[in-house]
């Protein structure tokens, strides 16, 4: 999605302010902008169209000296991607704004600020907040009063970074439904959307929480305002995970080096939540153990690539703890009358916590009556979804920049995992059978690094893919979330259209479409769906289907004509899932680099998705 970089320091912005949109660029990328207020009081502006690297040539030749600006990366909502419809807009070349979200009583707005003789340049929402602004700071005489009542006349989401010709060194910004930080200075301060964008400059943090309006003014004077109005004082945090992950490292691509960190993030998701035998339940926060012993039943809802992971847990949950599991997209659940049987754990996964529909869910739900609490899963400290959910568990990823998502799928499954078990323990689940499944969670980062080593034949595999337009997955159980996940990741970043099906329904339409054409995918561990989904492939084979199979070493599979196998180290069934998973990133990830498409930020997607 959008992204907001804004500055007021002692030194010349352009180049923070550059740098942030680099390190945003993953959210959203078709158009990028930038303000600066000069020496001789003017809002300076470029814009461009294309990645960031469009704007900085134009800088380059036409640079922004000052010491505040804003800046943007846009992901088009309202008008297509084009100059006139860059960040930031401007009023009367007095004041401007950037912003994420979208404002939906912007027609309203748009009609009445015309027939004012405001003139419009751009299709965007957005638009609207500068000309607000600059017709409100005549009247308020100083810009924060000003953006205060322009803000409580918007409806919609935003997060925004405002400045004024005549505000000397004053950058103000406010936060609703989007996320937005203030990056503290040592005599500077800052604004960004995500923490990344700014760990160039400072790693200390005031998350702002919804409702909140920030000044932040020369000297690095940070004030901050709540919904009511009220000056408060929110806690300065420390950024704790580096910044070494906004670089690509020795790797070609973001989304290879999250795929190769993912033995190493298993192991920090697993550590310090484990016992001898069982998982600390505790790692839940000190209501967990109360909170779970009271479920009945889950509701899981979460979005993409999350939304995948809760499938997979559903498996896992009703298996291991007897308790009754739902999953559901989250655009789907907000919209619908749900029932909630008594007993009921809410549970929300996303890697970044500010997903607009996950977040939505997430109120709705703790609006219901008979929701026992709510669970986060999520990546990023200070996220929203951490903030709101009554207990949280951090999958530990560290940040991810490549669109696709991978390493924090797996973390997020193996936190899946750990909860299963600790719901697991409070509910009676056989100590044994906790024991083993503790002793595998060990074994698990060793056993990824084994799979990530065939790298090579999965890029040897990858040429039969290049020139083809459809694939489909197959798997069975736990599986077929896999399967879905693998396709996902295959359309995501190859454009080659791609289904997954439980491997039972083939039969039922799919079958129709097998011929040499379409690649078969299928992952094969040794569970106790393995002599089914033998028989399945059989059915693709007899058909003249080519099958590309991820195979557990035992399972008795082998290369045969319009068969080719790859073994994978043999893993106990219930952690199969997140190693199957691997193979099918590496297998996306080379198609893509063969198509030469953008592996890190496909056509038309954003890494974090703060709009409905
Ligand atoms: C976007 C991303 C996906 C992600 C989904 C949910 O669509 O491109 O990779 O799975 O949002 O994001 P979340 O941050 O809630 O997990």
């Amino acid at each position: 999605m959008c992204g907001i970089v804004a500055a007021v320091a002692q030194r010349n912005v352009q180049k923070i302010l550059l740098e942030g949109l680099r390190r945003l660029e993953y959210r959203g990328y078709d158009s990028a902008g930038m303000a600066v207020r000069n020496n001789q009081g003017e809002l300076k502006r470029q814009r461009a169209v294309g990645k960031v690297q469009a704007l900085a040539d134009r800088l380059a030749t036409d640079p922004l000296p000052g010491t505040s600006g804003i800046a943007h990366t846009r992901w088009a909502t309202h008008g297509r991607p084009s100059e006139p419809n860059a960040h930031p807009h401007q009023s009367r070349e007095r004041l401007a704004v950037v912003h994420n979200g979208i404002i939906e009583n912007h027609e309203a707005l748009r009609q009445e600020l015309s027939e004012q003789g405001y003139v419009f340049e751009s299709e965007t929402d957005t638009e609207v907040i500068a000309h607000l602004l600059e017709r409100e700071s005549a009247a308020a005489g100083d810009l924060l009063t000003a953006f205060k009542k322009v803000v409580a006349g918007l409806d919609g989401a935003y997060a925004l970074g405002v400045m004024a010709a005549d505000a000397p060194d004053v950058v103000v910004g406010a936060r609703k439904g989007s996320p937005l930080v203030v990056g503290v200075g040592s005599d500077e301060a800052f604004l960004a959307s995500d923490p990344l964008a700014l760990l160039q400059v400072t790693d200390r943090f005031i998350y702002l929480l919804e409702g909140d309006v920030v000044r932040l003014s020369a000297g690095g004077l940070i004030e901050i305002f709540d919904a009511s109005g009220a000056v408060v004082d929110r806690p300065v945090q420390t950024f704790e995970h580096g910044d070494g992950s906004a670089s690509k490292g020795n790797y070609r691509h973001y989304m290879l080096k999250e795929i190769h960190e993912q033995p190493a993030v298993i192991a920090a998701a697993l550590e310090g939540r484990l016992g001898d035998r069982s998982v600390l339940v505790e790692s839940f926060g000190p209501q967990a153990e109360s909170l779970f012993k009271q479920v009945r039943q889950i509701h899981i809802v979460a979005c993409g690539t999350s939304y995948h992971a809760g499938m997979v847990a559903r498996y896992w949950l009703e298996r291991y703890t007897d308790v009754p599991v739902q999953v559901e997209v989250a655009s789907e659940y907000r919209y619908r009358r749900v029932v909630v049987p008594e007993g009921t754990l809410f549970v929300t996964l996303s890697q970044s916590g500010e997903t607009a529909d996950t977040m939505a869910a997430l109120r709705f739900a703790m609006q219901q009556d008979n929701y026992l609490g709510s669970l986060g899963i999520c990546n990023v400290p200070g996220s929203s979804l951490v903030r709101e959910a009554d207990l949280s568990l951090m999958t530990q990823a560290g940040p991810e920049i490549g669109v696709a998502s991978t390493k924090a799928f797996t973390t997020q499954l193996t936190a899946l995992m750990l909860f299963t078990l600790a719901l697991g323990r409070v509910r009676g689940m056989p100590e044994d059978e906790q024991a083993t499944l503790v002793e595998e969670l060990r074994r698990l980062p060793s056993l990824c690094s084994e799979v990530l080593g065939l790298d090579r034949p999965i890029e040897a595999m990858s040429t039969a893919f290049a020139e083809k337009h459809h694939a489909l997955f197959l798997g069975r159980g736990a599986h077929f979330p896999i399967a879905q996940e693998g396709a996902l990741k295959l359309k995501e970043i190859s454009y080659i259209h791609a289904e997954a099906y439980p491997a039972g329904e083939l039969k039922h339409g799919p079958l129709a479409l097998v011929d040499s054409e379409m690649p078969v995918i299928s992952v094969a561990p040794n569970d106790e769906l393995l002599d089914k989904l033998k028989s399945n492939l059989q059915e693709v084979k007899a058909r003249g289907g080519v099958l590309y199979v991820f195979a557990d070493e035992n399972v008795g599979l082998s290369e045969a004509d319009g068969i080719t196998v790859l073994h994978l180290p043999h893993i106990h069934e219930a952690l199969a899932p997140i190693l199957y998973t691997l193979p099918l990133q590496l297998l996306s990830y080379h198609v893509a680099v063969l198509k030469g498409t953008d592996v890190d930020q496909p056509r038309n997607l954003a890494k974090s998705v703060t709009v409905e």
